[in-house]
Parts: C-alpha cells; structure tokens; sequence
C-alpha cells in the first residue's frame, strides 16, 4: 500500500523550505530557512543571491527532513516542487532538485503553484476542511480572492491592479526607514498607533472585488514628507487599518456573492495582526466560518506545497521531467 507521503522543495523566493506531507493532511516534518538576514542590508530580496543560498542550503535540508520524519526514499510517493509564479533562478534550484531526486528514486514528479500551494495551507490545520470556500491570498507579490468550488476547481473573483498588499506594506517601510520585510515591522509599530490618527484612502470600496494599493502607499508617502514630525506608529496604524478595511470588506462581500460560509485567509499577510483580528470579528459579524493559519504556516514553507501536491497528483497525474520552472505561471490558471 502507499504511504501516501510527499517530499515538497519551496524555493520560489527567499525561503528554502523542505516538508514531508501525508495525504495532503498531515504534516510530518516542515523545515523553512529564511533568507532574511542575507537580503536585509539591501533592502529587498536580491535573486542571485537567493538562488545560490537556496543551491547551498537545499541539499543538506532534504537530507534532514527524511531523517527527522525516518523516512526512506523508497517509502514516497512523489517529490514535489513550487515551480511558479517566483524568481526565475530561485524556482529551478527547487525543480531541478525535485527532478533530480524523482529520475533517481524512480518517483513521480509533481510541479506545483506557489499560488495554489499558498491556498491549502488551512487544509494542514484544519484537517476536517473542505470546499466550497473562499480564499484571501495576501503575499508579497499577489492579492486575489479566489473561489474555490473543490479541489482543483478555482475562479479568481477579483485581484489587485497594481500593487500586492504586502508590497505597499514593504514600500511604505522601505521609504519610511524602517528596514526590510516591512510587515513585520508595521505590524508591530501600528500596535502602538492609534488607527484614526490619519484618514488614508480606501481605493475601489465598494466596487467589485478588485483591490489597488499604489494610491495609498503613495498618499502615506507624501504625508509622511510633509508631516515629518508626525509619530511612526500613528501613520503605521492608520495605513494598516487602510489595506485591513478594503481586504475584510472585499473579502466578506465576495464569501456572500459566491454563497460560500467559509473564509481562508493565506500568504505572508494574513500573518498581520489587523487583518487576522478584523477578518475574524467581520466573519463572525456575517455568520461566515473564517481560517486563519499560524503564523508559520501563512509565510512561505514547504508543507502547503505537499498539501497541494497530493491533490494535483490525483488530478492530473505526475508532471512530466520535461516541464521546467515558471516565473509568471498564473493562479487559477
Ligand atoms: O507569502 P510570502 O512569505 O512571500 C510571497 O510569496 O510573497 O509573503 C511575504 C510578504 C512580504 O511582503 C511581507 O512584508 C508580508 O508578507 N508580511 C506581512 C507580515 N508578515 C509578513 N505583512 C503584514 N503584516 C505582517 N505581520
Ligand atoms: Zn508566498
């Protein structure tokens, strides 16, 4: 019998992260180095420098989570890999791993969506989870609300135009001096901010479920500029209550359009305090079940890429040693 048991790679940006998953389920072994310290000094992730810290670390970290989880090779049943969206030099580092490893051991290779992956993290904590749901996707490079009918059966419901959430909380870091990733850091500056200090603006409420953040990140610039004597944990947590008001309003009104009752929050973001307080107070506002995933489990790691992987592996089969790596690889796609 099958052991049912993934080895996924997550390598799409600046985390290397090695994972054992059973039955998309079960969380055996999830290890995440971050890279964070390597890119801070230049405020922002620099890829080749990514790249040659995930060829550095990514050998030793596969050898160490099938010892921690005592698994043999021959128990998998398929390796797995982010193979996009992502840092072009990044993601082939995590695929060419995978393939390697699934040409030796003779297994099935499965290519995954970062993006796809991000959206079954809750699915590792909540073992009882099951579509229809909606997921608000929040990371560093993306905003989506999608609905998701069942596994594999996605429609994007809306996304932003312009910039990601977390690259507006990354900017306004970045000008503001505060050092690199900016969520963290306004995350815990706003906790000492008084959210009404300053009327921000809220773009597209109220139309539709598309989201744009560039206005704003440039509105909390320009104040900045010119009120420079102004406190760093008002502006912190007037900007952030700007970016949480449009995603629970957005994300709230696209669960009731779709007939969904159950919210899932994911990606880097939904680590963010706000979000996960007024998320969880508006759901319940509404009579809608929301899922908020650890904090570890809403930043990159491998354990939501073998999640995914076992539902694509029963879907669509093992993806070809052929297929390569995508940097703009879109979800749903
Ligand atoms: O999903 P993720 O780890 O990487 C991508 O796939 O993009 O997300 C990283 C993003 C960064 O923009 C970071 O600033 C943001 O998530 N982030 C946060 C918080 N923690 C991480 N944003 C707001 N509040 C946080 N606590
Ligand atoms: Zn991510």
């Amino acid at each position: 019998m099958s052991s049912g048991v993934i080895l996924a790679i997550e390598s799409s940006c600046d985390e290397t992260a090695v994972a054992l998953v059973r039955r998309g389920r079960e969380q055996l072994v999830s290890l995440v180095s971050s890279q964070i310290a390597l890119h801070a000094p230049f405020g922002g992730v620099v890829p080749e420098v990514a790249s040659r810290a995930h060829v550095e670390l990514i050998t030793p970290m596969i050898s160490d989570a099938l010892e921690q989880a005592q698994i043999e090779p021959a128990q998998l049943d398929a390796i797995a890999a982010t193979a996009g969206p992502g840092l072009i030099g990044a993601l082939l580092v995590g695929v060419a791993a995978a393939k390697a490893l699934a040409y030796s051991w003779n297994k099935p290779y499965v290519a995954l969506n970062h993006l796809e992956a991000h959206a079954y993290a809750s699915f590792l904590e909540n073992p009882a989870l099951e579509p229809p749901l909606l997921v608000l996707l929040v990371s560093g490079g993306h905003t989506q609300l999608v609905l998701m009918r069942g596994h594999g059966n996605y429609e994007l419901l809306g996304a932003t135009i312009d910039d990601a959430a977390g690259e507006a909380f990354d900017k306004v870091a970045r000008f503001c001096g505060l050092g690199y990733p900016g969520g963290p850091v306004i995350d815990r500056l706003a906790n000492d901010g008084d959210p009404t200090a300053v009327r921000f603006p809220r773009a597209l409420r109220g139309e539709g479920f598309d989201f744009s953040f560039s206005g704003l990140k440039t509105a909390v610039i320009t104040h900045v500029r010119k009120n420079p004597e102004l406190s760093m944990a008002d502006v912190a947590a007037s900007f952030q209550a700007a970016v949480v008001d449009v995603l629970v309003e957005k994300a709230i009104a696209a669960a009731q359009s779709a007939g969904v009752n159950r919210v899932v929050l994911t990606g880097g973001v939904a680590a963010n305090s706000g979000l996960r307080t007024g998320l969880a107070a508006a759901g319940r506002a509404a009579g809608l079940d929301v899922y908020l995933p650890s904090r570890a489990m809403c930043t990159d790691n491998a354990a939501m890429v073998g999640a995914a992987a076992w539902w694509v592996l029963q879907r669509e089969g093992p993806t070809p040693l052929s297929g390569g790596a995508n940097p703009n690889w879109r979800f749903p796609s």
